[in-house]
């Protein structure tokens, strides 16, 4: 039977020190705010949008929403993100992903200042990450260090896999492990003998976009294990990338979908926010 890392509880937790930390810097006169672009309809994005003005608000964050057109042009884009660079009462800026096919989204993604790259997502914040530099971490990955840590899981020494390669989860995620000093692999698609690297991990992370993909025979009796993933399973359900039913008996913690990593991501978002003030102020 695994411990239950419960990440809605965590992400609650961290919210609220979040607020506190924002009432602090509201006392000092600075208010911290953050822009949120959403370009077309797509169903999930809007969720996840209404899901970060929500967290905005709870957390005393201004949240400034700029709900776009679906033929909204690049140029058009783009000149909207030189207004929020240059705007001095933006700290943040956050451009939902995915953007419409006639969209760059690198290009998007580069002409974010670095300075209020909340998501992590700029070249800039990834090689800052990479040396060791003070900067924005990718959300997710971010938030699985801060359940592993609240968990009290000794990350230092240990053998961490990370199943996936993406820039957004599986790099950022190999980077953060080395910085807490653990020995890390990454695995992926192309990876031989994938069930013979996994069973080594004893922290085990799992983001492939494969529903349900890892089952018991991929994990080694007491790892930890963090699932990334999330899909729609029928009608209401979700899961993840990791066979729930089949890995809980043999590991020693695991994250659930719903209620795992994803509250997470908005939490480390409103975070990265407070950052952004804090170093837009000298902090
Ligand atoms: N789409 C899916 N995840 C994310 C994220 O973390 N940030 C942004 N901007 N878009 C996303």
């Amino acid at each position: 039977m695994a411990d239950i890392i419960d990440g809605k509880q965590i992400s609650l937790d961290i919210k609220d020190e979040i607020k506190d930390k924002i009432a602090w810097l509201n006392k000092k006169g600075i208010e911290v705010s953050l822009a949120v672009i959403l370009v077309g309809n797509d169903p999930a994005s809007t969720v996840y949008v209404k899901n970060k003005k929500k967290a905005c608000e709870y957390t005393g964050i201004k949240s400034v929403s700029y709900e776009l057109a679906e033929e909204t042009t690049e140029e058009e884009l783009l000149s909207l993100i030189d207004k929020l660079n240059e705007d001095n009462a933006i700290n943040g800026i956050l451009v939902q992903l995915p953007l419409p096919k006639h969209i760059n989204e690198d290009a998007v993604i580069k002409r974010i200042s670095p300075d209020k790259d909340v998501d992590g997502f700029h070249p800039e914040s990834v090689g800052r990450l990479s040396i060791g530099e003070r900067g924005f971490v990718s959300c997710t990955p971010a938030g699985v260090i801060q359940l592993l840590k609240r968990s009290k899981v000794e990350i230092t020494g240990a053998e961490c896999v990370v199943v996936g390669r993406s820039n957004i989860v599986g790099k950022p995620m190999a980077m953060l492990l080395i910085r807490e000093n653990g020995t890390v692999t990454v695995c992926h698609s192309k990876t031989k003998n994938l069930k013979e690297v996994t069973k080594r991990a004893d922290i085990l992370v799992v983001a492939i976009g494969k529903p349900e993909f890892i089952d018991s025979s991929y994990v080694k009796e007491g790892a930890v294990v963090i699932d990334v993933g999330i899909h729609r399973k029928g009608e209401k359900k979700l899961c993840g990338d990791v066979n729930y039913a089949s890995v809980e008996p043999v590991a020693s913690m695991i994250t659930p979908v719903p209620g795992g990593v994803g509250p997470m991501t908005i939490a480390m978002l409103m975070n990265n926010c407070y950052e952004a003030a804090l170093m837009q102020n000298g902090m």
